[in-house]
Parts: structure tokens; sequence; C-alpha cells
């Protein structure tokens, strides 16, 4: 088999389970990491036989491709602003909204000295991208899973940025709580919206990343604010699940004294909320 039929088997084998654009860049991701090749290069390498070992690496690919498994646990890779995390189904895989979260505390905090606390770390993607953009701040992050806390702790030996990590259950308590600043991207699907979620999320990212407990979905918003407050934290930045932001801010008010506004992302989604002191 060439490369020019291997495409065309590809293609035949996931067309029923992915839309045709996703399909597309999907395949060039693939080509990339199995082949080492750019888009321009696949094409020159059309009529060149597939190797053997390579062959059975793309068909164990198509296989799990096609249980909807996620193309960044399955080469264990994903991109978030300038860096390249290693991810795994301990962890959530960083998305696009998160890098807004990112941008959005740069772009507020203009100090050069400033100490940060990310609650719920996962991947390390929130404080790795911090401290890659302001090396002068001092940057901590913590999760209640430790295999995702060694996950944080592999890309930031990897990138070489120095970021404290710890575990805890912020549901219990946060002991070290001198802190400027807290970013928090938490639990905040309800899990009476699991069935919303693709076949993707729901089947192979880490529950613990995803909901909120049944009986309160706004809880871990309202659990960090709680602590921000008793703390004296000048700000909190969370991301939010985009619905009932009026109601999330509502709910927030009634434990920080100071001001809670909410943000945009580009989809104009009422996505990002910030406590501040007044
Ligand atoms: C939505 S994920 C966010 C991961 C990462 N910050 C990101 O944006 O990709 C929420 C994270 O909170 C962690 N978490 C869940 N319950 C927690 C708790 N009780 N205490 C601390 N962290 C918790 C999960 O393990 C998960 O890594």
């Amino acid at each position: 088999m060439n490369h020019a039929e291997l495409r065309q088997w590809f293609y035949s084998q996931l067309t029923a389970f992915y839309a045709q654009g996703e399909l597309q860049s999907i395949y060039h991701w693939c080509v990339a990491e199995l082949e080492d090749w750019n888009r321009a290069e696949a094409y020159m390498h059309s009529a060149d036989l597939v190797a053997e070992a390579h062959l059975n690496r793309w068909k164990e690919t198509t296989k799990r491709l096609k249980k909807h498994e996620p193309i960044q646990y399955i080469f264990g890779k994903a991109q978030f602003m300038e860096l390249e995390l290693y991810v795994d189904a301990a962890v959530l895989i960083p998305r696009p909204e998160t890098e807004e979260l990112v941008q959005l505390v740069l772009d507020h905090e203009t100090s050069d000295v400033l100490k940060v606390l990310d609650i719920g770390t996962g991947s390390g993607c929130i404080p790795l991208a911090l401290k890659a953009a302001r090396p002068n701040w001092r940057i901590s992050a913590c999760d209640v899973s430790p295999v995702a806390l060694e996950v944080a702790s592999k890309n930031a030996k990897a990138l070489n940025l120095d970021v404290k990590l710890f575990q805890t259950d912020i549901r219990e308590a946060l002991h070290q709580v001198d802190f400027d600043v807290i970013v928090s991207n938490p639990p905040y699907i309800p899990v009476d919206r699991a069935e919303s979620l693709e076949a993707n999320v729901l089947d192979f990212e880490p529950h613990i990343a995803l909901f909120g407990p049944a009986h309160d979905p706004f809880y871990f918003f309202t659990r960090i604010a709680e602590i921000a407050e008793k703390a004296g934290i000048s700000k909190v930045y969370f991301e939010t699940h985009a619905t009932e932001t009026a109601l999330l801010c509502k709910q927030l008010k009634e434990v920080w004294t100071g001001e809670v506004c909410f943000e945009n992302d580009i989809s104009g989604k009422e996505r990002f909320v910030i406590l501040c002191r007044a």
C-alpha cells in the first residue's frame, strides 16, 4: 500500500465518525506524528510504500480514533499557548477558553512581582503558561489528584519552568494561602448535563475534572471565593461554564465582600468571572 492509498483507507474508515474538516486535521496530525511529515511532504511522498511498522501504527491509531479517543491522548501531546504539554487520561485536555483565561490574567496583572495560585491545575497548563510569560512571578498550583500532579510535574520539568505544585482537596482545607491572585478553571459541568457531552469527553476525560457536585454545580466557585475572602486575596479569576453566569455572580456576592464582575470570551459567552477588592 502506498501513502495515497493509505490516506484513502484512513478516510473511508473514519468518515462515519468525524466531520470532514475535523477528519482532515486529524489526518494531518497523524501524518506529522506517525511519519514526521508536514502537509507538503505528505503530498510529495504519496507514491511511496508505507513501511510495515508504520502501517501497524496507522491501524492502531485508527482503531483508537473509532472509539473517539481524543487524539491528544493517543499521541500524549496538547498545544497550550506557546507550550507543548504532555497529557494523558489523568488530566483534562487544555481548552482554548483556558488560553483566554491566561491571557486575561496577563492583561490585567501588570505588576512584575506577583504571587499566584492555580487551583485544580490538571496538566499544569495555567501556571506553566503564566510562568513562561512572567518569569518573575511566584507561581504555585494545586490539585486533589496525585496522578494529575504527576503530569503537571512532568510538564514543569520538561519545560524547565519553576512552579510549586502541591496536593490538596479544597473541599477540606487550603493551608498555604499567601497569594495575591488565585486563578481557577474548576470542575463546573453540572452532573445532570453529562449526557450532553460528546463521547470523546465523557468516555475519556477524568470525571473529577469535569463535574461539579450534583447538589451545587457552583460549589467549587463558592468554595474558592470563601477561601480567597478569608485569606485576604486581592483578585480571583475563574473560567466558568458560561451559562447562568448572573446567578453564579449573585451566589459569589454572598461570600465575597469585594466586586464581582464577568467578561465575555471571544465567542461572546459570559465565560470569565473576576473577583476583586473594592
Ligand atoms: C476543569 S479541570 C481544569 C484543569 C486545568 N486547570 C485546565 O484548565 O485544563 C479541574 C481540575 O480540578 C481538580 N479538582 C477536582 N476536585 C478538586 C478538589 N476537591 N480540590 C482540588 N482540585 C480539585 C481536578 O483534578 C482537575 O484537574
